[in-house]
């Protein structure tokens, strides 16, 4: 076996399109997600752009965020849309996952659509079944899409908007198996199907996702639809990888213990393909929604392995780069099911969970996590291929330390290549000729903050030509992109 690890590019072995929305992000009315996060309101002397602040907004135009849902989670099926509309909007209580606060609804529709296009993202709109209606939903969707001249669509004019807004992704309910209201698959089964016709007859090029959990859950539901596959384009399902122990005391074990979970987020995706081509088969091409997925350490958990339990918290919490290579090793995944995966949707956009971007007061940081979404900006669109993997490091169950994915667009290839070895460097042979952008730092629990924020960053580091391709070393704990 070589020392170095050789990496192949199999550029005729294609897993499918690596659509922009598998780099999707999810904004909740959670904590300091929305309000505080990317919301700060116009009076703020927080510098915004109509309530935005400009902070985050930059920082998320130079991260790929082609696609954001919104406003939950659980929050969805206990809003109503037309709180969140026109000059008076009343104060509600803002509920989700056990917090309750004062929502003044300052951020609405408007605000939210016109946000996307500032920022350059698809919307994805996730409506209220838990305690709304079928006919609030379909009205929302009138109101975002239609242009015949109805009231709807003047109260949408006259809140500034004339143009039909578009919005292609909505959400008929989230989680309803459990806080969306602890239905069982067969009663939502037959209640999606009621939401879904009536949407349907609303717009029919909205695209409707229906909410998966389990295997059991995916399986009753995919029997209740499977009459009415034409009534769902995507099928939802959240992974949250909770196994790794403390956000930054972790042990070697629990450090490969989150990596492997992260891993198992595609075989969750790949059981819930089969269920799906079980019931339906060929007639209709129902693409799987990860619409939540991320990292949710105990300290902010009072459920599952290790949870601390105690108090209701906020959900905020560390941010490492472990977190980031947890990341990059979905994305590998992610790439291999492109063509069954049709959105992913990291938890959450600011602040709560698994953020790319945090702030505190006046000040804004990015974690590893949004840097591990930049450097995978060279893959969004591109063909993803399969790459060969010879020789190299092993990890201590046996499993090879360095991976990699690869994608090619026109005749360009970007791969991107992680050493998930805590304590080894990899030295890795790259049939791509370039320079690479680098996330290392000396301790993958190593995180930044207000006061260092540049501890992990990214870095461009030069490749070694060696006679059979270009040569990069790679730290321990570390990822590269190469384009
Ligand atoms: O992301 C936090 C919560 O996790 C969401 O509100 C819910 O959908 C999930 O349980």
């Amino acid at each position: 076996m070589p020392e170095f690890a050789a990496l192949t590019v199999l550029t005729d072995e294609v897993f499918g399109t690596v659509s922009p929305r598998l780099y999707g992000h999810f904004a909740e009315h959670l904590g300091r997600c929305c309000y505080d996060g990317i919301w700060v309101g116009r009076g703020s002397p927080i510098p915004n752009w109509n309530g935005f602040r400009l902070d985050v907004l930059n920082a998320l135009k130079a991260m790929p965020t082609p696609l954001l849902r919104w406003p939950g989670g659980c929050y969805a099926d206990h809003y109503h849309w037309r709180d969140g509309i026109g000059p008076s909007r009343p104060v509600r209580l803002g509920m989700s996952c056990g917090l309750q606060v004062e929502d003044d609804n300052g951020l609405g529709t408007h605000e939210f659509l016109d946000y996307c296009k500032q920022i350059g993202a698809e919307a994805y709109l996730a409506g209220n079944m838990g305690s709304g209606s079928v006919q609030e939903m379909c009205d929302w969707l009138e109101y975002c899409n239609a242009s015949v001249q109805t009231e709807l669509v003047k109260e949408r004019t006259s809140n500034g908007h004339a143009e039909p807004y578009g919005v292609k992704l909505w959400g008929v309910g989230n989680e309803n198996w459990g806080c969306g209201g602890h239905y069982d698959a067969d009663s939502y089964g037959l209640e999606y199907r009621r939401y879904a016709t009536m949407l349907q007859h609303v717009d029919p090029n909205a695209e409707l996702v229906t909410c998966g959990h389990n295997k059991e859950w995916n399986e009753r539901l995919m029997d209740k639809l499977r009459h009415h596959a034409f009534l769902v384009d995507h099928f939802s399902i959240h992974r949250y990888w909770v196994t790794g122990g403390s956000g930054t005391a972790f042990s070697d074990e629990q450090y490969y213990k989150l990596l492997r979970e992260a891993d198992e987020t595609e075989d969750f995706v790949k059981e819930t393909r089969a269920i799906i081509q079980d019931a339906v088969g060929d007639k209709k091409k129902i693409g799987i929604a990860l619409d939540e997925w991320g990292v949710w350490h105990p300290e902010v958990r009072q459920w599952g392995e290790d949870a601390v339990g105690g108090d209701l918290n906020n959900y905020e919490q560390a941010c490492t780069l472990r977190d980031a290579l947890a990341a990059c090793a979905a994305f590998e995944g992610f790439h291999r099911q492109a063509d069954s995966l049709s959105m992913a949707n990291i938890a959450q956009i600011v602040n709560v969970l698994q953020a790319p971007i945090r702030t505190e007061g006046d000040a804004m940081w990015l974690t590893p996590t949004y840097h591990a979404f930049a450097m995978h900006e060279p893959h969004l669109g591109g063909q993803a291929v399969r790459v060969l993997v010879e020789g190299g490091l092993s990890l201590p169950d046996g499993s090879p330390a360095v991976t990699a994915t690869a994608t090619t667009k026109d005749s360009r290839k970007a791969v991107t290549v992680m050493n998930r070895h805590l304590h080894e460097g990899a030295t890795v042979r790259i049939p791509v000729e370039g320079s690479a952008k680098l996330l290392a730092s000396d301790r993958a629990s190593d995180e930044n903050g207000p006061d260092s924020p540049d501890r992990v960053v990214l870095r461009e580091v030069g490749l070694t030509p060696d006679g059979n391709g270009w040569v990069l070393e790679l730290p321990p704990h570390s990822v590269a992109t190469i384009a």
